[in-house]
């Protein structure tokens, strides 16, 4: 079959390769039909090379249809439409009993210490071949596929895989009282979505940051305030201004570690781009790799006792945190990877209707065949050609 595969920074290519076969009893195989690509991935393209290796499998959002299940599949049979979580979880642990998916006990990557398996992410989380491919191997499939029904086309369903889920929790954790304002720091896919969940559930608010003429139209176009991060020298005193002097409540970091204007994680990357990957390694985990100015951000800008809900990926362990505003400001701070299935059914009623309320059949700027990747990588990551969501279609 044809996949997407890494062979180093900015170099992905469509590699001819083995079709996945079943290798568990949980496993099942599904021919995948569309299959996103995230900002997590430029993390891959970018700055995480050091724990990959060159012919791994990317893409952690697909459906498709079903093709083969395991002997312990009973969930879901062939020609079941399907979409894919992008973490794998058992569905019977502890963690999971407790809606804490992405810390399943069962696909844990306890080598690395880290939480449960993600599709075609890395070997801090379990090198499990991903889904930028015509066909992908499920594990855990007597838990995780979320059936979806026959008839619209697979843009109304696919963001489930991760889109949306991230961005409904992000939400979620940012707890946002009825009525109140949420302002939401960068504009891609996420923090898009999270600016449309914000209006759905209530905000009465919604501040959006980005830096990028598109995104910065495209969220103005549906109700969101907008500010372009470099007209405004001072930020925080142009949002303290719009908000009665405080700040709005809750903020959300839809950013993540390549944040731009952060000139020192930078740095760190390029250096980690020309150690040997074990020394590299070692600098990531435990150097100031993250460029952390949206982090710090969102904690300046916040209400004093407000909440920051933190859905950007961060990696670093030394990555110096402003602690002493954190704790003068009585600041909550919560984040970590989406808890897939402990969302969909709040989010799958708002998908089978007619009137779309979250602007899923129009999210997507690119729908390309698989072999176009390379470009399509280059382009998202260099935000050119308006590309804002793109869906491979195998
Ligand atoms: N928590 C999760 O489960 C989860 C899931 C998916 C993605 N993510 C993460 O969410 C983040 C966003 O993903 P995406 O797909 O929207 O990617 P993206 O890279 O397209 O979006 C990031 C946006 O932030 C903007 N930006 C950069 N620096 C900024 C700054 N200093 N202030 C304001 N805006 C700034 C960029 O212009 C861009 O529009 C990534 O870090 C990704 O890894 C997390
Ligand atoms: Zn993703
Ligand atoms: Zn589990």
């Amino acid at each position: 079959m044809k996949a997407v595969a890494w062979h180093g920074n900015h170099d992905v290519r469509v590699d001819t390769v083995p079709d996945p076969t079943i290798e568990q009893p949980t496993d099942a195989i599904i021919r995948v039909t569309s299959t996103g690509l995230c900002g997590s991935d430029l993390h891959l393209y970018e700055v995480l090379g050091p724990f990959i290796d060159e012919g791994d499998i990317l893409g952690h959002e697909p459906m498709g249809i079903v093709e083969e299940v395991g002997a312990e599949v009973t969930n879901i049979k062939p020609g079941d439409r399907v979409v894919i979580p992008f973490n794998i979880s058992c569905g019977n642990c502890y963690m999971c009993g407790k809606g804490l998916q992405t810390q399943c006990e069962t696909t844990q990557t306890r080598e690395m210490d880290t939480g449960a398996a993600l599709l075609g992410y890395t070997k801090l989380y379990g090198q499990v071949p991903g889904g930028q491919a015509e066909y992908l191997r499920v594990p855990q499939a007597h838990y995780g596929p979320i059936k979806v029904p026959e008839g619209p086309p697979d843009d109304r369903f696919v963001y489930m895989s991760d889109v949306l889920p991230t961005a409904w929790q992000a939400v979620k954790y940012a707890d946002v009282p009825e009525g109140e304002t949420v302002l939401v720091l960068g504009l891609g896919p996420i923090g898009e979505m999270c600016t449309r969940v914000a209006i759905q559930q209530g905000a009465g608010r919604v501040i959006g940051v980005d830096l990028v003429p598109e995104r910065l139209e495209r969220a103005a176009a549906h109700g969101v305030e907008v500010l372009d991060l470099e007209e405004h020298d001072d930020l925080p005193a142009v949002v303290r201004e719009m908000t009665g002097g405080r700040g709005p409540i809750s903020v959300i970091d839809a950013v993540g570690m390549e944040a731009h204007g952060a000139p020192i994680g930078k740095m760190a990357h390029t250096i980690a781009g020309f150690l040997p990957d074990a020394v590299a390694r070692k600098v990531i985990e435990t150097g100031g790799i993250d460029r952390l100015s949206a982090l710090h951000m969102a904690i300046e800008l916040v209400q004093r006792g407000g909440t920051v809900s933190l859905s950007g990926v961060y990696g670093g362990a030394a990555s110096p945190m402003p602690l002493i505003q954190m704790f003068d400001k009585q600041i909550n701070l919560r984040m970590g990877q989406a808890n897939v299935k402990r969302w969909i059914p709040e989010i799958l009623p708002l998908l089978t209707g007619d009137d779309d309320p979250l602007g899923v059949d129009a999210f997507a700027t690119h729908r390309l065949p698989l072999e176009e990747a390379p470009h399509a990588y280059e382009i998202f990551q260099k935000k050119q050609d308006g590309a804002f969501k793109v869906l491979f279609q195998p």
